[in-house]
């Protein structure tokens, strides 16, 4: 017999702490609620959290990709060497520059993008390998730096799934060329809406300072505080992507949060795990890499054995009021991408295999015991 549920359980649900929501309140009582001193701070803490490294927050990941490629020198004709099992915003920051993306197909095991694959992928007009650490699952990341280092490319790791992943015991944005990641609130950590970027490179900071903000050579705060000198100058067309004080006063809490949080996300996959263990043969889960790896437990996929089952499979949990969600359609069967690259169904296998049966179980760290339960035993009441 399952046990009723009286509310839906959706897919994701941020966790908001009453002082997060007393320091909002705090904000929009302060007078400024722009990039200011709260911002400041956020980035300071996500410095520390970063071992150290430079971080500059973003309205979100998406803008953060986009700044990181302009900062690489990203141009007309181009390519960046990316997954196609990903959200629509890692490859549409790529084409938005008027480069190509190549989309290398993925493991069928850890659903991540298969790096044996990369080297046959580079070309002469390749600039960069933008890998994702897909549903918080760290890539094979020494292979992929390896090669970007035979090759003269740039690593721009779209870490939107990752706050809190470990490669080797190194967690993701403590090393590496350039990593993004998302605050949007189906993520492990929110601001809201909100992303950052993290990177060593000086001249690289100085695009991407510029372009999150119009261009202007100054920060709002430096221009509009008490002792500011109001002029400025514009070097660049740059685009408006600086997140708000309002974002960052959210951020700035659920930073001290997030391992936290994470512990729970994990400890709730691994319940997932051993509850499904028996259940191969109609679906197998994330399998676990050769390498040492924390995964953050951002999203808990699922890939279908009969892909004819998923619409149902879906619909049967809508009904018991259960969110879940088919993440993600390949991006090269989305019209855009076929009809600009030529791409087409057949060209990258494992990618479409995972994408027509991939559906993701509810995973938050709100997400009790008793709620996953139903969850599990709906799953299982499907099944059989
Ligand atoms: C893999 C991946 N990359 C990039 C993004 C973009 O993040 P944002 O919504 O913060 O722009 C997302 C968002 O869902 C994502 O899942």
């Amino acid at each position: 017999m399952l046990q009723k549920v009286d509310k839906f359980i959706p897919i994701a649900k941020p966790s908001i702490s009453e002082e997060t929501i007393d320091e909002v309140v705090g904000v929009l009582r302060s007078g400024w609620l722009a990039t200011g001193q709260l911002t400041q701070k956020f980035e300071e803490n996500l410095k520390k959290y970063f071992g150290g490294r430079s971080v500059m927050t973003f309205s979100s990941a998406t803008a953060g990709l986009h700044a990181s490629l302009m900062a690489i020198g990203l141009k007309m004709g181009d390519e960046v060497i990316t997954t196609s099992l990903t959200f629509a915003a890692t490859a549409n920051v790529i084409a938005m520059l008027g480069a190509k993306p190549v989309f290398v197909d993925i493991e069928l095991d850890t659903f991540n993008i298969d790096h044996n694959k990369i080297m046959a992928a580079c070309t002469s007009r390749t600039k960069a390998i933008m890998p994702v650490h897909y549903a918080g699952l760290s890539v094979h990341l020494d292979p992929i730096y390896e090669i970007a280092k035979k090759k003269n490319l740039r690593v721009i790791e779209d870490a939107a799934h990752a706050m809190g992943t470990c490669y080797k015991n190194r967690k993701i944005g403590t090393f590496g060329d350039i990593q993004v990641f998302s605050f949007h609130p189906i993520k492990n950590m929110t601001s809201g809406e909100g992303g950052c970027v993290v990177l060593d490179s000086e001249s690289e900071q100085k695009i991407i300072a510029l372009q999150r903000f119009h261009g202007i050579d100054r920060s709002i705060w430096d221009r509009f505080s008490k002792t500011a000198n109001c002029y400025y100058d514009v070097v660049f067309p740059g685009f408006k992507s600086n997140m708000s004080d309002i974002q960052s006063a959210i951020g700035i809490h659920q930073l001290k949060e997030v391992e936290t949080m994470n512990e729970r996300r994990r400890y709730l996959s691994a319940r997932y795990r051993t509850a499904f263990e028996d259940m191969s043969d109609e679906f197998v889960m994330q399998e676990t890499p050769r390498f040492d790896f924390v995964h953050s437990g951002n999203l808990f996929p699922i890939c279908f054995q009969d892909e004819t089952r998923r619409d149902f499979f879906m619909n049967f949990l809508k009904e018991k009021s259960i969110g879940s969600i088919p993440y993600y359609t390949p991006l090269h069967l989305f019209n855009y991408y076929q009809k600009t690259f030529g791409y087409k169904k057949g060209d990258l296998p494992n990618a479409e295999y995972v994408g027509s049966r991939i559906v993701c179980l509810p995973l938050y760290y709100a997400l009790t015991d008793a709620e996953q339960d139903y969850v599990i035993d709906t799953v299982r009441k499907f099944f059989r």
